[in-house]
């Protein structure tokens, strides 16, 4: 297939969603179509699923109904958006994929690695990210950035100790896939950030000449 995707994970607050506008503005400079969306979300369908799984309201939602809406949510996503952007030879940027399910409900959850990449291959098949950046920033910086801006929503009102979990498992997770993930410290300025990423996409051109 060519196209790529690339995909922006790390914990709540770690600042994805400024480095996503940075990164479309530099590849759409180059020439390059690209399609910027998220997780859970990205389509009409998944939207409205990511409004249950965020939902305060839905305290009593088991973790592997959780773990099942994540995977639905993202089949519609792939089927609608992503696939038919990379067949077209585009860019996908997607905030949060796969691995947000494998640290948030595999490892903080404790729903289990296996189980989640069980069900997540329903949803997506064979396709992975081309590169993964991981915006490393530790939970307490975070929830502090997260404070500032609004109210929580059902995830990010989380205990501490869940915050934790999924920090320490994208780091576990990172040094697993070394090739794919790059980990990039969140604490750095947005500018520093943006060139590391950017270093890191001209990297991956080349090598596929693009
Ligand atoms: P966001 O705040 O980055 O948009 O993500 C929404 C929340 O959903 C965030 O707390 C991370 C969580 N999440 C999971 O737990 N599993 C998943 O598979 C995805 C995509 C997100």
């Amino acid at each position: 297939m060519s196209g790529l995707f690339i995909t922006m994970e790390g914990t709540d607050g770690a600042g994805k969603t400024t480095q996503i506008r940075l990164l479309e503005e530099y590849l759409l400079n180059k020439g390059f179509k690209v399609v910027c969306t998220r997780e859970p979300g990205g389509t009409p369908i998944s939207e409205k699923i990511r409004e249950i799984i965020i939902d305060k309201n839905n305290s009593e939602m088991t973790d592997i109904t959780e773990a099942f809406l994540y995977a639905a949510a993202r089949a519609q996503h792939v089927d609608e958006v992503i696939l038919p952007t990379l067949k077209e030879g585009g860019i996908v940027i997607s905030d949060r994929f796969v691995d947000s399910s494998v640290v948030y409900q595999g490892f903080a959850r404790s729903v289990g690695e296996r189980l989640i990449k069980n069900i997540n291959k329903y949803a997506v098949g064979e396709l992975e990210p081309d590169i993964t950046f991981f915006l490393k920033l530790k939970p307490e910086d975070g929830l502090k950035r997260k404070k500032e801006q609004a109210e929580l929503d059902r995830l990010e009102a989380e205990k501490f100790s869940f915050h934790q979990r999924v920090y320490d498992g994208y780091v576990r997770l990172s040094k697993r896939c070394k090739n794919r993930i790059q980990v990039i410290d969140a604490l750095k300025s947005v500018e520093e950030i943006h060139n590391d990423i950017v270093r890191g996409i001209n990297n991956l051109l080349e090598k596929n000449g693009i």
